[in-house]
């Protein structure tokens, strides 16, 4: 299948960074069972994916400005275009050896993401989605699932972490959601939940509290799938909330309609 120039640049980019974490995937394994733990080792996984996707994107677009989870934002001589990258999205299941985790890199152009590939190196599915041209699973076009009933739904979520986010707020939604849907899940990688809902894997995923690396290349790719995605507060821009609400036409006004009065 034939990309543009500008997915070619990401999609090679995302793979050579994932070539370095499948490696280091590899490593955990080893020292899962060191009492020092692989948490160090990690971090040290995500900022050399970084620094391979910040090579890669700046040789091939200099200029274009970068915000990366790890080395925060990098200010290019374009004013108009900015990389939003998480080099590992999905860090707690990378580090006990769960395969659900990705790369995710986004292009925002006057503020509107135009360009997004996400890509999970432990299974090699590389998700593209670029404005007005579709979204693409493996070269295979994505839609959002057509399911009308919640019922027959299976939906994920974010759940807040030890010290982040609203506890509480969390286990109000799941008490809504839980009884009105198929089934819940959260499965612990963003950029991949919203992947999943292009594909029509998911129906619908809600989570708050993320950042714009979260969120950047899932929100294109859901659009380009023909969702919709806002804020839970309706139509905030997410990328500022870091409030995600997602589906086709009807699951995600129903799932407005549920969470935005908790
Ligand atoms: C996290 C994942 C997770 C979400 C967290 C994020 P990280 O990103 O996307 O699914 O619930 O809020 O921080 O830390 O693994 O890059
Ligand atoms: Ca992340
Ligand atoms: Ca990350």
């Amino acid at each position: 299948m034939i990309h543009s120039a500008l997915i070619n640049v990401m999609v090679k980019a995302a793979r050579r960074a994932g070539r370095s974490l499948k490696r280091d995937l590899g490593e955990i394994e080893n020292l899962q069972v060191s009492l020092k733990g692989p948490a160090n080792f990690v971090s040290a996984a995500d900022r050399r994916a970084e620094d391979i996707l910040y090579e890669e994107l700046s040789k091939a677009r200099p200029g274009y400005g970068f915000i990366g989870e790890e080395g925060g934002t990098r200010e290019g001589s374009d004013k108009t275009n900015t990389w939003i990258v998480d080099p590992l999205d999905g860090t707690t299941n990378f580090l006990h050896g769960i395969p659900q985790f990705a790369i995710s890199i986004g292009l925002q152009r006057e503020g509107t993401m135009i360009a997004g590939v996400i890509y999970n190196p432990a299974n090699d599915e590389l998700y593209i989605a670029e404005r007005g041209k579709g979204a693409f699973l493996n070269d295979t076009r994505l839609r959002v699932a057509a399911r009308r009933k919640l019922d027959d739904c299976v939906i994920a979520c974010g759940l807040p972490h030890i010290g982040r986010g609203d506890h509480e707020l969390a286990r109000r939604e799941m008490a809504e959601l839980q009884p009105r849907v198929a089934g819940l899940r959260r499965f612990g990688a963003a950029s991949l939940d919203l992947a999943f809902v292009a594909a029509g894997r998911l129906d619908g995923y809600w989570e708050r509290n993320l950042k714009p690396w979260d969120i950047a290349a899932g929100l294109i790719m859901v659009r380009e799938a023909g969702g919709i995605v806002s804020g839970i507060e309706g139509h905030d821009n997410t990328l500022e909330s870091g409030n995600v609400v997602c589906g086709n036409e009807v699951i995600h006004a129903e799932l407005v309609r549920i969470l935005k009065p908790l």
